[in-house]
């Protein structure tokens, strides 16, 4: 018999592979210093386009202070036990109230971590005659959370009407003969290419076909939308959204997460959310630093101003420079170039080394293979000094990229990957 570990020795996985060339560069680097637009990499200064802290709030001094207080009153253990059995307080409940009134929602419902929320909610949503149709390019978390999903399932093209409705088609036929329901699940905002999801195409949807429709917003709060209620309410449909899910983990530049709904389907959520009923309670640092971090959001329109200022300048500008910036219809950037990815590993260590630009490198299998993403979060901290050093840095690297520096560079990795 095999040993079980056997095959953990010989293959690391599809990123695991790559380890021995990319750890501590590429992947799992370490960027040192307080969280903001300028921060170090192996001790050099880089202007950081990878963090999610879209309102910079993640270092604002007024968020510093009231989580270093809460961390005094309450350490780190207080309340102890999941929420139903001794994790409940009036302060969890006030920040849901308030999450639930600022996403127009009749009731929210906290989640310790985003992921395992959403793998949660997915499954208490569903029983094994429910249907579930979702994107296919959907965040791992609502991936895991069909995985869990005992019925059918069938995913439609990424942002395609049409597919979603051949979909629908199939599964309201299958619905009818197991006597279940349709859960349609789609993102606000795709983390990795920007679009929104088309919301409002899919809710009008709901004229011909009986589905519900769960929406993982975790790039839209904060962003998007007049109040900053998310992708539902840029596109004038958040009521249409039966289930809303936001993380703390972006524009809250915190750890936690909710969900809302109407009333009575939170109720019934509270009572059947396993990651919840199971889990220790979110801790009131983070529920104190919450409900800060979102007055901070009712109160100072200008966090949102200043994060699409330059959100715009950064976007226009590389547009203006002829890069490919994709369909993007929100704060994520992507550049795309073609390269292999010895190129696109020459090039970024080009950005960080000589130009002192940090953002996150996506290649195959994410993408396509040939492809170089380059996806950049651009956030309120940034200024406009920061976006024309950028743009240069970007002219410049394309350049080497296009008179092969980058594939002289890299020759003897291509040939160790048999690019
Ligand atoms: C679309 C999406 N959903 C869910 C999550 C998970 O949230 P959390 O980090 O709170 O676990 C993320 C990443 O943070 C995300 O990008």
């Amino acid at each position: 018999m095999k040993d079980l570990f056997a095959k953990i020795y010989k293959d690391k996985g599809p990123l695991g592979k790559w380890a021995s060339q990319a750890e501590g560069y590429f992947v799992f680097p370490k960027l040192e210093g307080e969280i903001s637009n300028r921060m170090k990499f192996q001790g050099k200064d880089v202007i950081t386009w990878s963090i999610n802290d879209y309102l910079g709030l993640a270092n604002h001094p007024e968020v510093r202070k009231i989580d270093a207080e809460a961390a005094a009153t309450y350490g780190s253990a207080y309340p102890m036990g999941a929420r139903m059995m001794s994790g409940h307080t009036d302060l969890h409940e006030q920040l849901q109230n308030e999450l639930a009134a600022f996403v127009n929602k009749e009731a929210a419902y906290l989640l310790n971590f985003g992921y395992q929320g959403m793998v949660s909610t997915v499954d208490a949503l569903v029983s094994k005659d429910d249907i579930i149709v979702y994107d296919v390019d959907s965040h791992a978390c609502i991936i895991d959370g069909v995985r869990l999903h005992m019925g059918k399932r069938f995913t439609f093209k990424h942002n395609d009407i049409e597919s979603l409705e051949k979909n629908l088609e199939r599964a309201t036929k299958m619905a009818e003969q197991t006597g279940g329901g349709i859960l349609v699940i789609s993102e606000g905002v795709f983390g990795m290419r920007g679009e929104q999801g088309k919301l409002k195409e899919i809710v009008a949807l709901k004229k011909k076909y009986n589905f519900r429709l769960f929406v993982d917003d975790a790039h839209g709060f904060g962003t998007l939308g007049k109040t900053g209620a998310g992708a539902g309410e840029e596109q004038g449909v958040q009521d249409e959204i039966d289930v809303y899910f936001a993380t703390f983990a972006k524009s809250m530049a915190s750890t936690g997460a909710f969900i809302a709904a109407d009333k009575e389907i939170i109720d019934y959520l509270k009572y059947n959310l396993r990651s919840q009923m199971f889990a220790k309670s979110l801790q009131m640092q983070l529920v104190v630093g919450a409900l800060k971090r979102l007055d901070m959001l009712r109160t100072m329109p200008e966090l949102k101003e200043n994060l699409w200022k330059i959100v715009n300048a950064l976007q226009s500008g590389l547009k203006e420079r002829g890069f490919d910036i994709g369909t993007t219809q929100s704060c994520v950037t992507p550049v795309y170039l073609k390269g292999s990815i010895p190129e696109a590993m020459a090039l970024v260590k080009d950005l960080r080394e000589n130009h002192g630009i940090f953002c996150s490198i996506v290649v195959y299998p994410v993408i396509p293979k040939g492809l170089i993403l380059l996806r950049m979060i651009p956030t309120a901290s940034h200024t406009l000094q920061d976006v024309e050093e950028t743009l240069e840095a970007f002219s410049a690297i394309r350049t080497r990229l296009e008179d092969g520096t980058y594939k002289r560079v890299s020759a003897k990795l291509m040939e160790m990957m048999g690019e």
